[in-house]
């Protein structure tokens, strides 16, 4: 049968998919004959914007699983606008299952889905993520090639349920091993809580880092307002995938907005904000400034606590608070903390959404149906200064993070003895002993947990507490480490101290039994030990052998930056752009 279509012929003939398809002779031949392969008629290559959905589904992934119906309702709303839609599978990272730390791979995935999007006859991006670190890898990639991109993430799981109370997804992992090691649950309690508390496809339902990167997703403009919070299970969520493939078209054809459009400095000062008002994950810290590198927006550390320091926390929920994101949902979601942060003047409104329409024209009128989950700037669940504090120090001369609203105040100023671990094995294996040498004043060390000493900085920092000051009712201590946290992790505990032990820093150099001082207030982290006796420790010191002699971890070794750098390659900061590259003859 003839074919009517002269490809190409259409209104999009500058598009970069024209570049593939519209061309004539051998090289149009030859990428439309094998697409043709696929069963797809000739009208997709009429010149219609060509969308690529990064379909981040994989069953080791189980945050992600589910991903493949998101995928098809993207393909509905992208036919509907008259596009042409072609999923492709992205790297996923499973955070539950990935050894020794899924955030080894974010800037590996960052890498794949960045060099696909710009290999490809692709003119705009539908990303879909979920788990923790497949949310920034989207968002990383996209940011460097600046294609037209909306990213719609999986969802969060439904709530927990066991013996008649809600469960909260890790927040619960951490608080039932603990009671199980202080003597108060048997394991049979704990296996039959473990099938409780994922009882649906989605991301943890607590405000970890998957919900805390979908809602700073979502307050960047990167993703559909309203969104974040939607369960996975809810048809809701696929609308949402269905509207996104039919305004990524509208995009195209429009020319934008690009990422870079929309990754603007007021976009990043929102989503810091927000994120305090959520009681989001540290690892925000981390992932925002890498996604703000990527599109040359400066952003320093300090940001994160000076744009914070006057934001009170909003949302009650887990890890810090009692609800849960099903909870937040029926609140009215992301949509309401906005309004309420636009109105306070803590977030400014006229930032651009990939929804067409500024922020704050978005949330406008959104109200909390649910006030004991989502309260107003006038009475918050905690007052402004609950969030992320950036310390400073001889111990942590380029900065450490401390979560204030996880943390107990009886310990935010806090001078003890230092107990020093050189690895996460030997301090698990250690606190086991009722006879180790520990109390519940002195500070808990952790080194050698770092981007490069683990490597790819793991969630350990919430380090449990020795199975003997459990027994004895203890609940928290000061700890210390070069490690991230899960965003559904709590305590007292002091992050992300750059630059990490392996790499150098001061970290490397306490020994147990020095004294360390921390003060919250004053965003201090001293270790009251002479610069003489340090320097002669330095002389000392002997830097690690790369955990690698080849391949993916060699590289990350070598090229990893810290974490108040965002812990990016080197030689990954910064855009490339979605030019065509030459031809493959
Ligand atoms: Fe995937 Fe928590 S393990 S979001």
């Amino acid at each position: 049968m003839p074919d009517p279509v002269v490809p190409g012929s259409g209104a999009g003939r500058a598009r970069r998919s024209a570049q593939w398809f519209g061309v004539p002779g051998r090289s149009g031949f030859l990428h439309r004959s094998w697409v043709r392969a696929e069963g797809f008629t000739p009208e997709v290559f009429d010149g219609r914007p060509v969308i690529g959905i990064a379909n981040s589904f994989s069953e080791l992934t189980p945050c992600n699983s589910h991903l493949g119906r998101l995928a098809e309702a993207v393909k509905r709303g992208v036919w509907q606008s008259g596009g042409f839609p072609l999923e492709f599978p992205a790297m996923s990272l499973g955070e539950s299952l990935m050894r020794p730390s899924a955030m080894l791979y974010r800037n590996l995935m960052a890498m794949e889905v960045e060099e696909t999007l710009r290999a490809n006859p692709l003119d705009g991006v539908v990303l879909l993520s979920g788990c923790d670190k497949t949310t920034p890898g989207m968002l990383l990639g996209a940011a460097s090639v600046d294609l037209p991109a909306i990213l719609v993430t999986g969802g969060p799981m439904l709530r927990g349920r066991w013996r008649g109370e809600d469960m909260g997804s890790g927040t619960d992992v951490w608080r039932l091993t603990e009671e199980q090691r202080a003597g108060r649950f048997t394991t049979e309690d704990l296996i039959e809580a473990e099938t409780c508390m994922n009882r649906s496809n989605g991301h943890c339902m607590t405000m970890g880092t998957a919900s805390t990167m979908a809602c700073m997703s979502e307050a960047l403009g990167m993703s559909p307002t309203g969104s974040a919070s939607i369960p996975a299970p809810d048809a809701g969520r696929l609308r949402v995938a269905q509207r996104a493939g039919q305004r990524i078209v509208e995009m195209v054809v429009a020319g934008g907005p690009r990422p870079s459009e929309i990754l603007t400095r007021t976009a990043f000062e929102n989503a810091i904000r927000t994120n305090a008002a959520i009681g989001g994950s540290t690892n925000a810290v981390i992932h925002l400034t890498a996604i703000a590198g990527r599109v040359g927006v400066p952003l320093e550390l300090e940001d994160f606590d000076r744009l914070a320091a006057d934001v009170p926390l909003l949302v009650d929920l887990m890890p810090s608070g009692r609800f849960l994101m099903e909870d937040f949902h029926d609140a009215g979601g992301l949509p309401v903390v906005l309004a309420e942060l636009v109105r306070a003047g803590m977030v400014d409104g006229t930032a651009r959404t990939v929804d067409g329409a500024t922020i704050g024209s978005q949330v406008e009128g959104s109200r909390s149906w649910r006030p004991e989950v989502v309260r107003s700037v006038d009475a918050p669940v905690q007052d402004a200064g609950s969030g992320t504090a950036v310390l400073r120090g001889n111990l942590c001369p380029d900065g450490a993070v401390l979560k204030i609203s996880a943390a107990t105040p009886g310990l935010l100023s806090h001078r003890g003895r230092a107990v020093v671990f050189d690895s996460i094995e030997e301090y698990l294996e250690t606190i086991e002993h009722d006879d180790v040498d520990i109390s519940a004043h002195d500070v808990l060390v952790l080194r050698n947990a770092g981007p490069r000493g683990y490597p790819g900085m793991p969630e350990v920092g919430n380090l449990p507490l020795p199975a003997r000051l459990l027994r004895e009712g203890v609940t928290d201590m000061v700890r210390i480490s070069d490690a991230r946290m899960s965003g559904t992790g709590y305590g007292t505990v002091v992050l992300h101290v750059a630059p990490e032990a392996a790499a150098g820093g001061p970290l490397a150099l306490v020994r147990t039994g020095d004294v360390v001082r921390l003060d919250a207030a004053a965003r201090s982290l001293q270790l009251e030990v002479s610069d003489e006796e340090l320097a002669e420790r330095r002389a000392a010191w002997v830097a690690p052998q790369p955990p690698a002699t080849r391949g993916w971890t060699r590289l990350y070794f070598d090229h990893v930056l810290q974490a108040d750098k965002g812990c990016d390659l080197d030689f990954l900061v910064g855009a490339s752009g979605d030019a065509v590259p030459r031809e493959n003859h």
